[in-house]
């Protein structure tokens, strides 16, 4: 595992990292509106790869998508602050500044981006697009590199850029997708689920290779999964959310071996040791946040922790710092320790 001294030492540039503020998203539903992110502040570290965890509904995509400012209706961002190197208060970005930091300072493949491709055009047309619609001053120089990096991930180059998006296989496209995320060269990467469609073995060869763009590049790099094995072997740093909560956030090695969240402790013995003894993992009890059963007051956890206190009924837990420089929201943590 690469460590975050390791990606912190300055090289060419100095990188863009984020401070998240105060963040709150409501999504309007048939049931009224819910607060998918409620009051969150973490800071996203430059040159680091931070790895976003949590079951599926903890609010992974829709961190991801606000820290871009590209939350879409029923989605609201109702308050934060979110400030950048060299952009400022992302939140406060609108039209042509938006769509061009979309691109040039944050490069993205969201889940299921193969619905975002154009079917009528092939990738390579499409790369083209993307790199003209922002001014990019060699647009083939920037074609011949996204061709090199298909090669890298182990796909046909001129294959992938003369194919229809219909004519590739799921995992294809999903490569395909990381493409387009680093065409531009963006400072920020965002990464959604981006080898769930990939087989063991591909999984670990794309895992890699954006592991070695991010240290040639000096990327910030967010890797958002569901898989604790994908964050140990990738994060520098680790952001576990629940319910629109960050619940803790730390260094990865730190956060691994000693969690203090029971959420996170829950969470790493859901996955088999990485020895891998099957016998060994054990579920998750209870079943993953639902905006509209969450209640308001308290913790959003208490239903499913194993450690509840009564104070967890009437106060929600506020964050304290951890793992030295991390941080965790648990009444039970000086308990547990
Ligand atoms: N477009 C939407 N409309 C209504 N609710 C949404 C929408 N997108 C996400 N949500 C809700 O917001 C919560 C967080 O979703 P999401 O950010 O997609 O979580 P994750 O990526 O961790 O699976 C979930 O409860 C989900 O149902
Ligand atoms: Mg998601």
């Amino acid at each position: 595992m690469s460590t975050a001294e390791q990606t912190l030492t300055p090289t060419t540039s100095p990188g863009a990292g984020l401070k998240i503020r105060n963040l709150t998203v409501t999504y309007q539903t048939d049931r009224g509106r819910f607060a998918a992110l409620k009051d969150v502040s973490l800071d996203i570290r430059p040159r680091a790869i931070t790895g976003f965890i949590g079951e599926s509904g903890s609010g992974k995509t829709t961190l991801a998508m606000a820290a871009m400012n590209a939350i879409r209706a029923p989605g609201l961002i109702t308050a934060g602050r979110i400030e950048s190197e060299g952009v400022g208060d992302i939140l406060k970005l609108k039209g042509e500044n938006l769509r061009r930091i979309h691109g040039q300072h944050f490069g993205f493949v969201f889940q299921a981006s193969s619905n975002s491709l154009n079917p009528l055009k092939r990738i390579g047309a499409q790369l083209l697009d993307l790199a003209r619609s922002h001014g990019a001053k060699n647009p083939t120089a920037l074609l011949h590199e996204a061709k090199q990096l298909a090669e890298r991930m182990g796909m046909d180059g001129d294959r992938v850029l003369t194919s229809y998006q219909h004519e590739l296989s799921g995992g294809m496209r999903q490569r395909v997708g990381i493409i387009f995320a680093l065409l531009l060269r963006a400072k920020i990467v965002i990464l959604d689920e981006p080898t769930t469609a990939l087989d063991m073995l591909s999984q670990q060869a794309v895992l890699e290779i954006i592991r070695d763009i991010h240290k040639e590049r000096g990327l910030t790099t967010i890797i958002i999964t569901h898989d604790m094995g994908v964050v140990a072997e990738m994060a520098d740093r680790v952001v576990v959310l629940y319910a629109g909560r960050v619940v803790e956030e730390g260094a990865t090695a730190d956060v691994l071996q000693r969690p203090m969240h029971p959420y996170t402790r829950g969470l790493i013995h859901a996955i088999p040791r990485i020895t891998g003894d099957l016998s060994d993992a054990q579920p998750l009890a209870g079943s993953p946040p639902d905006l509209a059963t969450i209640p308001e007051k308290g913790c959003v956890f208490r239903e499913r922790c194993p450690v509840r206190m009564s104070i967890c009924d009437t106060a929600e837990p506020q964050y304290q710092t951890a793992h030295q420089d991390g941080l965790v929201a648990c009444h039970g943590v000086n308990a547990n320790d």
